[in-house]
């Protein structure tokens, strides 16, 4: 594409989403200047790990799309499923059996943590989550309350909004779902303590709704032994343990199941994100027969016309292939530790900047003191063409998500970027005044 194309490009999106998508996005947009209708452009993927914007400028992706990249962009394995099931039938009939579906169903069988054999598909997160909170209130009509984490986040139609704990997100749509509580993230006695008050006023808890580390609450890691007591608890109240590993799922922590670090099986687990292989949105909740076997009578009580179609299973099912042939789990957690010891150290390096940096396998996040430094912060890694991006808690944890294809040289950069970044904020400061 020539200058001209590219500049008329560029003024077309920003106007349009000025005036038809919302004028919000502008403002929000790192490398955005809406009064000379200028920005970032994305036009097509570079390789596995980059972007290309309608200049042909690359950026290589430390976000993978909130996650969404983890075999990288437009995995060849992938895009050849997915295009050779397009060819053949891209949507299924709704009424025969569908072939992909049931292989992509015993394949999770065969992969998920014990105890979880059966799978619904749906098309986003937020749906899986509903799905979960569906099947746990069907399953024990008598104990209708749900426990979420604060921090937490489930996605953004009604029951997963419920579940979440973000305030901002929630206050314009109330009222939310009913009988749904909130307890400290990694703190045992508070969720042993509102499971025993639910108990004792007869709203029993049916189910415990977490993210084995929060992803947009802002890479928190729990204790080793919260989840193991999270699941002790539900043991001891008769309540499932739904998991949502939306975003920790499919190898992004260095384990193929992030619950797998701790040892502790859900009785629901959420998948979506990179589920799909970063090429077709796809999402599932897998698990216990007892619990499905409540939709055996009637399997049209929870539905989606889309959900589980053949281009998302031949995704999916190419996708878990790839991950499992090029091990990236495990690259993950090997290249994740060397990222995070360097990230460590250049955050003491540049000392006072950033006030620490979290991770377990690619998921990896940087804390800033204030929502303004971790926005400078990001914009000197556009400016050396890597792109992060903040947590939903806002731009004080920048999260380094890269995809996990993501080359030694490539870490490398980012590492060497993000000190650069660092070092430059630092030295734009104004000296300490003496005395
Ligand atoms: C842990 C978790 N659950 C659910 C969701 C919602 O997924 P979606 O945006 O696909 O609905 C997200 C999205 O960020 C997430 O991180």
């Amino acid at each position: 594409m020539d200058s001209a194309q590219a500049d008329w490009i560029t003024r077309e999106t920003v106007t349009n989403f000025r005036d038809h998508v919302n004028p919000g996005f502008l403002e929000y947009r790192k490398a955005t200047d809406p009064a000379r209708a200028a920005a970032v452009v994305e036009w097509a993927d570079a390789g596995p790990n980059s972007y290309r914007d309608v200049t042909g400028r690359t950026y290589l992706d430390c976000l993978g799309g909130f996650g969404i990249f983890n075999v990288g962009h437009r995995h060849p394995k992938v895009v050849k499923a997915v295009t050779d099931q397009l060819r053949r039938q891209p949507l299924h009939s709704q009424d025969l059996l569908d072939p992909l579906r049931a292989m992509l169903a015993k394949t999770l069988a065969m992969l998920a943590p014990d105890g979880l054999e059966y799978s619904f598909f749906c098309n986003s997160g937020t749906e899986a989550v509903e799905g979960a909170l569906k099947l746990a209130r069907a399953y024990d009509p008598s104990k209708q309350t749900i426990v979420g984490a604060t921090k937490g986040f489930h996605g953004k139609s009604y029951g997963s909004l419920s579940a979440s704990a973000k305030a901002e997100f929630r206050r314009p749509f109330g009222p939310m779902l009913p009988n749904i509580e909130h307890v400290p993230f990694n703190d045992l006695p508070a969720l042993h303590d509102m499971m025993t008050s639910c108990r004792a006023v007869g709203e029993d808890v049916g189910a415990v709704l977490l993210e084995p580390i929060q992803g947009e609450g802002g890479v928190n890691i729990p204790d080793d032994d919260y989840l193991p007591g999270v699941r002790a608890l539900c043991n001891e109240f008769g309540a499932l343990l739904i998991l949502d590993e939306v975003q920790t799922g499919m190898g992004r922590t260095g384990k193929m199941f992030c619950c797998e670090h701790y040892g502790v099986a859900p009785d629901l687990m959420c998948l979506a994100k990179a589920f799909g292989g970063g090429v077709v949105p796809a999402g599932a909740v897998i698990g216990r027969r007892e619990i499905f076997a409540k939709l055996f009578d009637n399997p049209f009580l929870h539905t989606s016309t889309f959900g589980g179609n053949p281009l998302a299973c031949a995704a999916a099912i190419a996708t878990i292939n790839v991950l499992i042939e090029e091990r990236l789990p495990e690259r993950a957690a090997t290249l994740g530790a060397r990222m995070l010891g360097e990230i460590q150290k250049a955050v003491a390096h540049n000392s006072g900047v950033a006030v620490a940096a979290r991770g377990k396998g690619l998921l990896m996040a940087l804390e800033f003191p204030d929502h303004a430094t971790g926005f400078e912060f990001a914009k000197h890694m556009l400016d050396r063409d890597i792109l992060v991006s903040g947590t939903l808690v806002n731009a004080r944890t920048i999260r380094i998500e890269p995809p996990l294809t993501i080359a030694e040289e490539e870490a490398g950069r980012v590492c060497q970027a993000i000190n650069e970044s660092l070092a430059e904020i630092s030295q734009r400061r104004p000296a300490p005044v003496e005395g």
